[in-house]
């Protein structure tokens, strides 16, 4: 009897255990330790992101999060021409541009992506002179299944975006800067004419570089 009272207990304990590792929302690093982040003297990657997504499993209310600083963007598109073409579109109403507003090369950043849609959703950086980065392989493609749906934090009508102010007076030892964003990434589009600014600024350093 106390056996079988224990070979019940152990089987709900491991039923409790993989019950709680399935219901989870998970955190994905972009690239592991890696982060996500381009050498742009090797013009190379840091990583295989392609790998790293194989490596994976996604679904709803999960967060991707790109370790990353100010060289690189961050493009969600749900739209493969968008994808395989390295460009992002501001018609394109599936396309979304996760942006810090900042303008200076290397300051660090950690943008966090909620996982909202079912399907595939791709991901590039658009930096560099004709998407250098992206067209060098830093994109990826992930399958987002619906595990348990929308968590109810994302399941709600966007916040406004939220921007950090510039502050002229710091240099690039300042703290990683969280790039806050509605969950459906709503009004990315408004912050376009940053991201166009830090492209064109990357672009002039480039061809001052040459
Ligand atoms: C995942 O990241 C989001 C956004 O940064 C954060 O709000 C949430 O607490 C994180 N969840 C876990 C389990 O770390
Ligand atoms: C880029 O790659 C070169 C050559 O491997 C290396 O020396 C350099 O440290 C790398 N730069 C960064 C920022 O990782
Ligand atoms: C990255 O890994 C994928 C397989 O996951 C492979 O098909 C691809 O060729 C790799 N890319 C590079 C640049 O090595
Ligand atoms: C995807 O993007 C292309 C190029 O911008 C556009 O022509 C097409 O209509 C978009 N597709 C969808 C489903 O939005
Ligand atoms: C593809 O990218 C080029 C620039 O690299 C751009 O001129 C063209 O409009 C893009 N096409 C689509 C369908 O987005
Ligand atoms: C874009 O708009 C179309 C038509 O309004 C809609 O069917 C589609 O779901 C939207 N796509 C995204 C990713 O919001
Ligand atoms: C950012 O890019 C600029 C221009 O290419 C380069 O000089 C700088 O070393 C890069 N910084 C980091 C931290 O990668």
């Amino acid at each position: 009897m106390v056996q079988h009272i224990a070979v019940y207990f152990t089987a709900f304990t491991l039923l409790l255990t993989a019950v709680s590792a399935a219901t989870g929302y998970h955190n994905h690093t972009v690239g592991g330790t890696a982060g996500w982040f381009f050498n742009s003297t090797t013009n190379t990657p840091s990583t295989n992101y392609s790998s790293w997504a194989a490596s994976q499993t996604f679904n709803l209310g999960d967060y991707l999060i790109f370790n990353t600083n100010s060289n690189q963007t961050v493009i969600q598109t749900y739209n493969e021409t968008t994808y395989l073409n390295c460009t992002a579109d501001n018609s394109d109403n599936g396309t979304f541009i996760y942006d810090s507003g900042s303008s200076r090369f290397g300051e660090a950043l950690t943008v966090p992506v909620p996982l909202t849609i079912v399907g595939p959703n791709y991901f590039f950086s658009d930096a560099g002179v004709d998407s250098v980065q992206c067209s060098r392989g830093m994109a990826f493609e992930i399958n987002v299944d619906r595990g348990l749906g929308l968590p109810p934090s994302l399941n709600q009508p966007p916040p406004p975006p939220y921007v950090e102010p510039p502050d002229p007076d710091t240099d690039t030892q300042s703290p990683p800067v969280t790039v806050a964003q509605p969950p459906n990434g709503g009004g990315a589009f408004g912050r376009r004419a940053n991201v166009r600014l830090a492209v064109y600024g990357f672009a002039a350093a480039m061809l001052l570089l040459q």
